[in-house]
């Protein structure tokens, strides 16, 4: 049977998962590919780090480039994470003619156009199924399941920690710092938690969809990124208390028309908290799972679900890499499916401020005549409509919360009324403003 032999940079959580899962399952890989994954060396930064699965110290070296330059090894996974040792070991992999896997999304979102190239260039594939959603074979089902659909929404939960976080928050009115603290100990997390709780994470993962999904390169700087680190356990009781669920959402929306002629389509490309209605599949993807929800002109909606974060749902996906590497090495197969090409007249990202939706705002306003009055003056000169109010009864206190949901208005009229609003003297707290998805 021909042998294909695997070369790891990284036996950290991923790493170590794609050892352990490789010792688990290689067999029965070998009896449905036809071909032996045989992993031959794991570059790590020092032997004696804690690991999650033990890995031999036979197979580890502290050179990665050892790993790369083996003449042995034909397939190189890059599992270091980071963004610039990153993309010198995957660029030397590629320049060697070798395949790389990578479950990195943070380098992909900052170095794809670049790395997809020289992938091109080297006439070898660049895989990426691990980058987005862990364990969601997501990237294969948009690449390969979709090819004959435009994708005209997606809305996905693809942030294991923020979901985590959300879910203990709401479930068991938790405290966000401490729950961030368990995510961090069960390996959800990133290195930088602030990669997670500020959206990032997310965002880099709905970039790489995004292009994907519509044929362009999607620039990190072009998505409008908002995190979970001001929500408060209130926002949520309140979503709940109004029949929704706060999740934060990945979305990729297409919408018809040109920019400057032609195909080329606008689309959405944004993360942000979002109300969405409690009874909705999505709202109820709790804990570390992720869900990527689909809907293309030809299939309809479908949806994605499972374990978006962690070491074995992880390797899953990158073991499911290394079998497509195999069998382009044992076939010859030089291109799947292209990653980014300009099916579409190349397409734009569409500014945050030319979008609609509707919105959940929570003033804290002084409780006296005349208030809401002039709160709702202010919606009313910028043509936004309150759809409804609460003002809770037995507030205590002079200060009391406000919360208006509104009818679909431009972003940018809304962000000018708050600025309005937050003028008041009677406003006395800065307002929370948060978006309502229908997913319809
Ligand atoms: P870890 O920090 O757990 O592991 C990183 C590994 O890379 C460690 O083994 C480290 O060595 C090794 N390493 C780092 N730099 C070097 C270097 N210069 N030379 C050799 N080895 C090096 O990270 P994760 O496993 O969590 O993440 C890896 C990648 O997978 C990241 O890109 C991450 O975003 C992505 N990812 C992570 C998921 C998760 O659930 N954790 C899910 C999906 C993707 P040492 O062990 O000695 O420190
Ligand atoms: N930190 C990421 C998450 C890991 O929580 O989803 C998976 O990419």
């Amino acid at each position: 049977m021909q042998q294909v032999n695997i070369g790891l940079i990284g036996g950290g959580t991923v790493g170590s998962g794609v050892y352990r899962a490789l010792q688990m399952n290689s067999e029965l890989m070998a009896s449905r590919l036809g071909v032996k994954l045989n992993l031959v060396k794991v570059a790590v930064k020092a032997f004696d780090e804690p690991r999650p699965y033990p890995i031999p110290e036979a197979c580890m070296t502290t050179d990665w480039r050892s790993v790369v330059e083996d003449p042995q090894v034909h397939v190189v996974a890059e599992l270091a994470g980071g963004t610039t040792v990153a993309r010198t070991m995957v660029l030397a992999a590629l320049k060697l003619g070798k395949p790389v896997v990578t479950a990195n999304k943070a380098l992909l979102s900052a170095h794809g156009e670049e790395l997809f190239e020289a992938a091109q260039q080297q006439g070898v594939n660049l895989y990426y199924e691990a980058s987005v959603a862990g364990g969601i074979p997501i990237i294969k089902a948009l690449r390969e399941g979709f090819v004959g659909n435009r994708i005209t929404q997606l809305y996905g939960i693809v942030n294991g920690t923020c979901n985590y976080i959300l879910t203990r928050m709401k479930l068991e009115g938790a405290d966000f710092a401490e729950v961030l603290k368990d995510a961090q100990r069960l390996g959800y997390a990133e290195a930088e938690p602030s990669l997670d709780v500020d959206g990032h994470d997310s965002a880099h993962k709905i970039g790489i969809l995004a292009s994907l999904a519509h044929g362009f390169w999607v620039h990190p700087d072009h998505i409008h990124v908002e995190g979970i680190r001001s929500l408060s356990r209130t926002d949520i009781q309140f979503a709940s208390q109004l029949g929704f669920t706060i999740k934060l959402l990945g979305i990729i929306k297409k919408f018809p028309g040109g920019t400057g002629g032609g195909n080329g389509s606008k689309v959405q490309v944004s993360v942000y908290p979002a109300l969405i209605p409690s009874t909705h599949v999505l709202a109820n993807v709790n804990q570390v799972f992720n869900a990527v929800f689909v809907r293309g002109d030809v299939v309809g909606d479908t949806l994605f679900y499972g374990r978006g974060a962690g070491k074995d749902a992880t390797a899953s996906a990158v073991l499911s890499d290394f079998a497509d590497a195999a069998l382009d090495l044992k076939f010859g197969t030089k291109r799947r499916v292209p990653p980014f090409v300009p099916h579409e007249l190349a397409g734009s990202v569409l500014s945050i401020d030319d979008t609609a939706s509707r919105y959940y705002v929570r003033l804290g306003v002084v409780d006296r005549p005349g208030v809401l009055a002039k709160i709702a003056a202010i919606f009313g000169e910028g043509n936004i409509g309150i759809s409804s109010m609460i003002q809770p009864e037995g507030h205590e206190g002079d200060v009391v919360p406000l919360i208006l949901m509104t009818h679909e208005a431009p972003n940018s009229a809304v962000r000018q009324a708050l600025a309005r609003i937050n003028e008041l003297p009677v406003n006395k707290a800065v307002p929370v403003l948060i978006r309502l998805e229908t997913l319809e």
